[in-house]
């Protein structure tokens, strides 16, 4: 069984790193798109191209299914990507409707980028889920850059959400959505800054869990035991740099499934 996953760039290795857990027998391949990272503020157009040749990419790899790993991605590319290719094509969109259900006290702030902010899809599923309005959307647009520039851990970041969380009244929160996958990068100092009482929520889980839904009826047999991943970028094959950078996004993923 093989599963294409992409992002625009290192995001969706949180997406990975579940899957990997979940169906560890599958071989993988993690497509960054680092050459045209960020998406969340081009044009709608633009990134719609950009996701049809990932995808013919992943078509001559014979993928079994394929999981936007990016809600940017996701709200401007699924419908058209589901009605161009016949595997089962899986996306991410905030994790709204979870974090109400989980914690229906207090209000609800959903951190994304601004084409996912801006977007329809966004609009239409808050229309379902937020009929009290109790969710609010807060673009983030630097985040990305921090962490594709290996800058998680920096002064600018804290002081960024510092300033972005400004005008918001923190006590009135119990959940934080992160609504674009770069942003679980940031859990540790999002965790220093908010209140014990705001939890996290993300897609994640739900959309591993509906990859292997999809991929059920696919055999397991002949496809090796340990996780075999193969890292694209931009279509060029992961120098040994960017492997090191990945496993030690990876760990840090390891350590911010622990944060709640
Ligand atoms: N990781 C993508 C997401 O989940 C966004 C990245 C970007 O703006 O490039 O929305």
């Amino acid at each position: 069984m093989k599963i294409g996953i992409f992002d625009s760039g290192i995001g969706g290795l949180c997406v990975l790193h579940k899957a990997m857990q979940v169906l560890p027998q599958a071989e993988y391949i993690y497509y960054a798109d680092v050459d045209n990272v960020p998406y969340g503020t081009k044009p709608r157009t633009v990134i719609l191209e950009f996701c049809k040749g990932i995808m013919d990419y992943m078509v001559t790899q014979n993928v079994d299914a394929v999981v936007v790993a990016c809600n940017t991605a996701t709200s401007v590319a699924i419908k058209d990507l589901r009605s161009m290719y016949s595997f089962p094509i899986i996306g991410m969109e905030p994790a709204v409707k979870k974090a109400r259900e989980e914690h229906p006290v207090g209000r609800t702030l959903v951190m994304a980028t601004p084409v996912t902010v801006q977007g329809d899809k966004l609009k239409y599923l808050l229309e379902r889920v937020d009929q009290n309005h109790l969710v609010d959307l807060l673009p983030m647009p630097d985040f990305v850059g921090f962490a594709e520039n290996d800058a998680i851990d920096s002064l600018e970041v804290e002081k960024y959400i510092i300033d972005r969380l400004a005008p918001l009244k923190l006590e009135e929160y119990s959940s934080l959505v992160l609504g674009c996958t770069h942003f679980n990068y940031f859990k540790p100092v999002l965790r220093k800054i908010l209140p014990d009482r705001v939890c996290f929520v993300d897609g994640i889980e739900g959309t591993v869990a509906q990859l292997s839904r999809q991929l059920s009826n696919i055999s397991l047999v002949d496809t090796p035991s340990d996780c075999k991943v193969s890292y694209l970028f931009s279509g060029r094959k992961a120098t040994d740099e960017q492997l090191a950078f990945i496993n030690r996004l990876l760990s840090r993923l390891d350590a911010a499934e622990l944060i709640k």
